[in-house]
């Protein structure tokens, strides 16, 4: 059961918002829905946009003039100083193949500053949540980033765009940074990975191309909890940067240099061949 935080303003509103949504969600995610392509692999079900029309009508109801992004086209732009990232669904790929890895993510802003954010996961009843400057929690314990102090000792995660996949070099950066750590992991939800990070299941996260309602809500959550965020070259995150590289703080610099030595190429262990492994003795 959530403890209530007494001394949030939007987090309880929001956490209520967020897990009507997330109950919504689960119906269609045991029934294993049927998905439509929005472009490439980019796959939408009818479970996304039930679930973003149930949280643009709860915020329209409650905060009247409020600005709205939600991913699958909820848009209200009249200049107000508040603006929501909504993302209905976080890990669609995941729902519609019966994956239960996937999240609702709700972020707002205040005159482009981070102001409050939570990401709820139905499947374990899990709920992050955080507001500027007055902690992360989960579940209503409060959070910490770990203290894992070497990039060679972190867990790590990333995520592949679904959106020109094959005009996108993350896969050099998995494998450098798979050999040069614990691991790597791919779960499939960005907002998921952030939170990982903000309570210390992972020690950093990285991915090329995510939009503000992927990452509106993590960010908060991980800056709370202790953590940084930036962009590759470690100037400061923006949510249109479409570069995010998130982590403890403690292994920032270790995770930034590796990124620069990548983009120069320089010490890169060559991918290994699968026609040189399947010659006769290719094997190890
Ligand atoms: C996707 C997930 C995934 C990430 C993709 C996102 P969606 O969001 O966060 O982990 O790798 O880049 O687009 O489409 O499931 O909301
Ligand atoms: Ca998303
Ligand atoms: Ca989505």
């Amino acid at each position: 059961m959530t403890k209530r935080i007494d001394h949030f303003e939007f987090v309880p509103p929001m956490s209520d918002i967020a897990r009507e949504a997330g109950a919504l969600l689960m119906p269609y995610f045991e029934q294993r829905i049927k998905f439509e392509y929005k472009g490439d692999v980019d796959l939408v079900t009818e479970a996304d946009r039930r679930s973003e029309a149930l949280i643009l009508e709860r915020i329209r109801t409650r905060w009247p003039g409020h600005d709205v992004i939600g991913e699958e086209g909820g848009r209200i732009e009249s200049g107000s100083e508040y603006r929501w990232y909504v993302d209905p669904l976080d890990g669609t790929t995941n729902f519609a193949h019966g994956f239960p890895v996937f999240c609702v993510s709700l972020a707002i802003e205040h005159r482009g500053g981070r102001l409050a954010a939570v990401v709820y996961d139905p499947t374990r009843d899990e709920l992050f949540v955080a507001e500027k400057q007055k902690g992360a929690y989960l579940n209503g314990e409060p959070i910490h980033v770990s203290a894992v102090n070497s990039l060679a000792e972190s867990l790590l995660a990333t995520g592949f765009p679904s959106h020109k996949r094959h005009k996108n070099p993350n896969i050099y950066f998995y494998h450098q940074i798979t050999l040069r750590t614990h691991g790597v992991r791919r779960a499939g939800s960005a907002a998921l990975d952030l939170c990982c990070v903000a309570c210390g299941r992972f020690d950093g996260f990285w991915e090329f191309n995510l939009n503000p309602w992927d990452t509106a809500a993590g960010v908060l959550i991980i800056e709370e909890a202790g953590g940084q965020v930036t962009v590759f070259d470690g100037s400061p995150f923006d949510v249109r940067s479409q570069e995010t590289l998130a982590t403890n703080g403690i292994i920032h610099r270790q995770l930034l240099a590796e990124f620069d030595q990548i983009f120069r190429g320089r010490g890169l262990e060559p991918l290994p061949s699968p026609v040189e492994y399947a010659k006769p003795g290719g094997k190890l």
